[in-house]
């Protein structure tokens, strides 16, 4: 009994430096600790032992377990730290490398053109109205004075959308923002018909022009109209305030200019030009020589538009504007060509 013991031992000390992982560390304590190993078996038939040698064997199985639950437990211990060096040296990190940078966003610069605007005309009591892209021909030109064969419509090839039902009043993309004046007015006309409140908003948007695409014209382009309706507004009004603009757009001592124009749906009309900040009013290649730089279209709103809106034209006079917001960035940041906008090239977007 002694001799299997000692064979026990030194056969499950052998199997234990054998093991290299922790699957055949339990396999090993199956088959040498386990409920059917040679030492169990040992313990199982000590009752079949003579009396007196009971004590002594007894006493040296207990030693031979003992000693190998130490040996496992010091083997487990020794498999585990073995794991953890292992997955340290393959999942090291530089803790010293520089981070990677994330890429900062920014908005469009028409976005940012645009919010500059809103809060220009914001701090001077204007609100944003937001109007429809797809629009009526009764509303995009009808309804502003063009009439069906008006040659203005000439100037605005568009975007028509076909089908046999629309044959009478033609749906399409709008070509301007101004058929949002109607709507606005008659929106807010229809309040109260007899004392309509006053209008002041600023109706910003994107447009579609049937156009061939080249530096200065997109097909697709955004436009901020300007609307204010009410008792006692005049021309000087309209002046006021789009020269207020230029200032606060284009700095202090930007200048302007109105020149007459020809526009349905404001009488008299008119264009403003700032003086050119490249060259200070003295000429060159940026404004054409002239000294001057267009930004927008302007006028009073003509009686027959106002009454269209539901505003008895005896009663209350307007004015509106139109600019471009693509034109007004170019000329601020140099910008020689409009396709930039809308070309998606992150070399030129990142610049802004
Ligand atoms: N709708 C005009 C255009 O697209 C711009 C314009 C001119 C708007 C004069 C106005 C205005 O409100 O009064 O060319």
């Amino acid at each position: 009994m002694f001799a299997q013991l000692e064979d026990i031992e030194r056969a499950a000390s052998a199997a234990l430096q054998a093991a290299e992982d922790e699957a055949a560390l339990e396999a090993w304590r199956v088959a040498y600790l386990g409920r059917n190993s040679p030492l169990m078996k040992v313990f199982d038939q000590m009752g079949q032992l003579p009396k007196e040698e009971r004590p002594q064997i007894g006493r040296r199985a207990n030693e031979v377990k003992r000693a190998l639950e130490q040996a496992m437990a010091a083997k487990a211990e020794f498999l585990h730290q073995a794991a953890l060096a292992r997955s340290l040296e393959a999942e090291r990190l530089d803790v010293t490398l520089p981070g990677r940078s994330l890429g900062r966003g920014r908005l469009h610069p028409i976005t940012q053109t645009l919010r500059h605007i809103y809060r220009i005309f914001a701090e001077m009591g204007f609100q944003v109205y937001r109007s429809r892209d797809v629009e009526t021909d009764e509303y995009n030109f009808l309804l502003l004075n063009f009439p069906p064969h008006h040659p203005a419509r000439d100037m605005q090839d568009s975007f028509y959308i076909q089908g046999p039902s629309l044959q009478d009043n033609p749906v399409l993309l709008r070509t301007h923002t101004s058929p949002g004046q109607i709507r606005a007015m008659r929106e807010y006309s229809a309040e109260d018909p007899l004392n309509p409140p006053p209008v002041r908003i600023i109706l910003p948007g994107m447009c579609y022009r049937y156009e061939q695409v080249t530096a200065r014209s997109e097909i697709q382009f955004t436009q901020v109209e300007g609307l204010a309706v009410g008792a006692h507004i005049t021309f000087s009004d309209l002046k006021g305030t789009l020269s207020d603009f230029a200032r606060r757009m284009f700095g202090e001592h930007a200048r302007a200019r109105f020149r007459a124009s020809h526009f349905p749906f404001t009488e008299p009309s008119a264009e403003m030009d700032i003086e050119c900040f490249v060259c200070g009013g003295a000429g060159c290649p940026v404004c054409k020589r002239t000294g001057w730089l267009e930004i927008l279209g302007c006028g009073m709103v003509h009686p027959v538009v106002l009454q269209n809106g539901g505003y008895d034209p005896e009663r209350y006079t307007g004015f509106a504007f139109g600019m471009g917001p693509e034109r007004i960035a170019m000329l601020r940041h140099r910008i020689e060509d409009i396709r930039y906008f809308y070309g998606n090239d992150m070399r030129f977007l990142e610049q802004f």
